[in-house]
């Protein structure tokens, strides 16, 4: 009764991303990124992202057959991400799966992407086991996402998410407003450690009284990333210089503030003191900080997988197809497609 040895692909967004796990032991991780493409259009392109991952799928997988030092006829499933994300860019991803699952005549699993960022957290190499339930703050390009995971393959459930940007995406915007490069977040980061987070007191969106009936759970970035933009032109317009290093700190407080506020009421409210934190969003050093902060002033456990596992990858969707082959659900078979809103 060997762990089983999965293949995922993943190609939801700009990554494509091939790994091979052996149950929750991670054997390879190839990530190809056509993030540079996409930098002179300041966002995810999504047909030159799905023209990108056509040609990186084979040699990924074939990088990842050797990276984990297996055969391919070894491999006793295939996983893959059925959404959310970029419908071309799926397709690519989910074509390659079928195609790879039909001719090694194994099963298949579709696998819904925000719960592969979850399901991530298996693979950690402390071997410490994922104590559920729990929440989780799902934070990258694509999506802003609050969940409330009771069981990694059969029970997640989406208390909210962003109404209008995702938290990445408006660093990304924010970062070109202040002429900084694409991706903007590491930008803004470095930019912000000089400067004064309390310096302007930027809107912290659907934290109002008014919101929090509807939208306690739910994230809005543009209507900051506007006051940004206003507050930059105004100093712009009465010659004066703008000052970049506060901008981008208070910016980044806004949204961080925002970020943590509403992952720890969703803890309170639910009674689940552990928080698990996942995206590319994660990499920023004031989110990983006021996160231990925040959980530690709140008695609540603080869980963040690697960054390479936090960003989008394929080893944490074979990390979930082998979680749900170990808990006995059956294959998903060959009739799915992408799915470009997949619920979790
Ligand atoms: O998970 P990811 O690699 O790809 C997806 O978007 O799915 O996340 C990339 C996003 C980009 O929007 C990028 O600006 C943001 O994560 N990011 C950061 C930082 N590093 C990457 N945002 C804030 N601070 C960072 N240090
Ligand atoms: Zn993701």
């Amino acid at each position: 009764n060997r762990e089983p040895l999965v293949l995922g692909i993943e190609t939801s967004c700009d990554e494509t991303g091939v790994g091979i796990v052996r149950g929750s032991t991670l054997l390879a991780n190839v990530i190809s990124s056509s993030m540079e493409e996409h930098a002179r259009y300041g966002g995810v392109v999504p047909e030159v992202a799905a023209r990108a991952h056509l040609e990186a799928i084979v040699p990924a997988i074939s990088a990842a057959i050797a990276e984990a030092g297996i055969r391919l006829d070894e491999v006793d499933a295939i996983a893959v991400t059925s959404g959310p994300g970029l419908s071309g860019a799926l397709m690519v991803g989910v074509g390659a799966a079928k195609a790879l699952s039909v001719a090694l005549g194994v099963p298949l699993y579709a696998v819904n992407h925000l719960v592969g960022h979850v399901g991530a957290d298996v693979l950690r190499e402390d071997d410490s086991e994922i104590e559920l339930p729990t929440i989780a703050l799902l934070v990258s390009g694509g999506h802003t996402s609050l969940l409330l995971v009771r069981d990694l393959v059969s029970d997640v459930e989406l208390l909210g998410e962003t109404i209008d940007d995702a938290a990445g995406e408006a660093f990304d915007k924010v970062a070109r407003l202040l002429g900084l490069p694409y991706p903007g977040g590491p930008h803004i980061d470095r930019v912000a450690a000089d400067g004064d987070p309390t310096a302007i007191r930027f809107p912290r969106g659907l934290t109002q009284p008014k919101d929090l009936d509807r939208h306690r759970y739910d994230f809005s970035f543009s209507g900051l990333k506007t006051a940004v933009a206003r507050w930059v032109e105004q100093k712009q317009d009465a010659g004066e210089q703008v000052p970049l290093g506060d901008v981008a700190a208070s910016f980044r407080e806004a949204v961080v503030d925002v970020l943590l506020t509403k992952a720890i009421a969703a803890c309170r409210d639910h009674g689940i003191p552990r928080l698990l934190l996942g995206g590319g969003v994660v990499a920023n050093a004031r989110v990983r900080e006021l996160a231990a902060e925040r959980t530690a002033a709140a008695g609540i456990e603080l869980r963040i997988p690697p960054l390479s596992l936090c960003t989008d990858n394929g080893a944490m969707i074979a990390a979930l197809g082998a979680q749900l082959i170990m808990a006995g659900h059956a294959p998903s078979g060959l009739d799915f497609g992408a799915d470009s809103t997949l619920p979790v």
